[in-house]
């Protein structure tokens, strides 16, 4: 048997699957663990629940799945993009780890722009602006804040790649997660050494980069022990899991577009070439495809609003949330007219990076009167989501980017009722797919690259991934939703100044 292993450190808990050679899935396993926000806008982890809930759940995997130790061939990494893992030289965590929704380095932001000699000469080194969210500012607030952490730190690390360590021993990357980082070369797919220089930061601060089907390095004889594994179970690089869940719907070549409801929501679009938006309101990154690239457009809060509004309002109380109540009120709103009868909702319940660049930006519910019911905010929620989404699909067809096929994705895409909505606001036909495993099946598919099983990504979701339904947008809905979208644009314009003066 050669079975793979896809492993997804996220940020509410890790998830293992195992694959067989021919991509079925055998047995899956999650773990959560809790997000620390010690200030307001800031968003920790600690590296060491990572570890313990990757542990659990590739032993339940194998478990379950009734792996023998030979039988896993190849482990892929993916996990959460951004965060920053600082080591000492004893290879020990420094301090929590800061996470891609974590805002509080504005002020290195500038601090880059200004050292690179402007945000012009900055897209042209790493193919992105500064964002708060971004690695190297975090690495630079390190410098700044706790000038005593920055000298004590030897390496800095991805969240994925602080697995991987434990894992293999190796300080290893690959091109797709080390894009977001802000310190790589996107064109070159290297580390950009003048960006680097003008930062002041020492090139040994990161680890070797590598392409997403790589092996990185195999099992320590401590970890396959402790796993049930063996020592010649290789790990690949993996990818960011924007990159991984991209790889996990099939967008691997042009003409393909994801959009995933996650907790926060992407608009992922595969690039045969580096493609720039000027002004760098979408992302360009590696994709995990050798030698290929993608676009991206992030909203920070796109279902994670939904589920702030179910667990901070709904069940406000309760001891529990149960998954019937998501049920009653999704079903409310599909009962109100498209539009919630004036009602907008601006979801950047953290900021905004896509298209706005904004960490001031605020949540906001606009336009209440007494006519207004629960289902008339689910809704307006919803519609407030996806249209941020939309802000993204824009740019791209600004940019001329090939769009031929829409697959949804992600948590949200799995209620039939947001995936018209989205066919709606976009005015295109989606397809959501036979399995929607996400980011850990993306690098299980590269770890079955790494085994050998497939000769290449291409053909690995050629011969794993089927559509399953379509659906199309019903050409009223999408007269009404193109009259509102002018309207959720405005809105953000209209109180854009107001929201610095809301933090006091
Ligand atoms: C991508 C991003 C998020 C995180 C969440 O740029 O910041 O999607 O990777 O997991």
């Amino acid at each position: 048997m050669s079975v793979c292993i896809g492993i997804d450190i996220g940020t509410s808990g890790t998830k293992a699957l195992a694959i067989n050679s021919l991509g079925n899935i055998l047995a899956e396993a999650s773990s959560g663990y809790p997000c620390y926000h010690p200030k307001p806008l800031w968003s920790e982890q600690d590296p060491e629940d990572w570890w313990r809930a990757t542990v659990r759940v590739v032993r339940r995997v194998a478990k379950a799945a009734r792996l023998k130790p030979a039988d896993v061939a190849a482990i892929g990494l993916s996990g959460q993009m951004h965060g920053s893992v600082f080591l000492d030289k004893h290879q020990k965590i420094v301090r929590p780890a800061l996470l891609w929704n974590d805002q509080r380095t504005e002020a290195e932001c500038r601090e880059i722009e200004q050292r690179a000699g402007g945000r012009k000469r900055l897209i042209k080194m790493v193919a992105n602006p500064a964002l708060t969210g971004f690695t190297a500012p975090k690495i630079l607030w390190l410098r700044n804040h706790e000038p005593r952490n920055f000298d004590r730190t030897t390496k800095v690390l991805l969240p994925k790649d602080e697995i991987r360590r434990r894992l293999t021993g190796q300080f290893a990357t690959e091109v797709s997660d080390a894009s977001g980082t802000l310190l790589l070369d996107v064109v070159r797919r290297k580390w950009s050494k003048p960006l680097l220089s003008k930062l002041d930061l020492d090139p040994d601060l990161l680890p070797r980069c590598f392409e997403s089907a790589e092996v990185t390095g195999t099992l320590t004889t401590q970890v396959a022990k402790t796993l049930g594994l063996t020592t010649s179970c290789r790990v690949v690089g993996g990818a960011g899991d924007c990159a991984a869940g991209a790889v996990g719907t099939g967008i691997v070549r042009s003409g393909l577009l994801a959009t995933s409801l996650g907790t926060s929501g992407v608009v992922f679009a595969h690039s045969d070439r580096p493609q720039f938006d000027p002004t760098g309101r979408l992302h360009t990154f590696c994709h995990a495809v050798s030698g290929k690239w993608h676009l991206m457009g992030v909203t920070l809060t796109a279902a994670g609003a939904l589920q702030w509004f179910h667990d901070a309002v709904c069940t406000a109380g309760a001891k529990r949330a149960t998954r019937s109540l998501y049920d009653t009120i999704t079903a409310e709103a599909q009962r109100i007219p498209a539009g919630a009868e004036g009602l907008h909702f601006l979801p950047y319940l953290a900021g905004e990076r896509t298209p706005h660049l904004d960490p001031h930006a605020r949540g906001a519910l606009i336009g209440i009167t007494l006519k207004h019911s629960r289902g008339h905010i689910v809704r307006a929620i919803m519609e407030g989501i996806t249209m941020a989404l939309r802000d993204s699909y824009e740019i791209m067809r600004e940019l001329d980017v090939p769009i031929r096929e829409i697959r949804a994705s992600g948590g949200g895409a799995k209620n039939p009722f947001w995936r018209q909505m989205l066919a709606d606001v976009f005015g295109k036909r989606v397809t959501a797919m036979a399995a929607d495993e996400g980011a850990a099946y993306g690098v299980a598919l590269l770890a079955a690259v790494g085994a050998g099983n497939f000769k290449n990504i291409n053909e690995a979701c050629r011969a794993t991934l089927r559509s399953a339904q379509q659906t199309r947008p019903d050409a009223k809905m999408r007269r009404t939703y193109n009259s509102s979208f002018p309207v959720f644009q405005d809105l953000y314009h209209a109180l854009r100044d107001e929201f610095p003066r809301l933090e006091g």
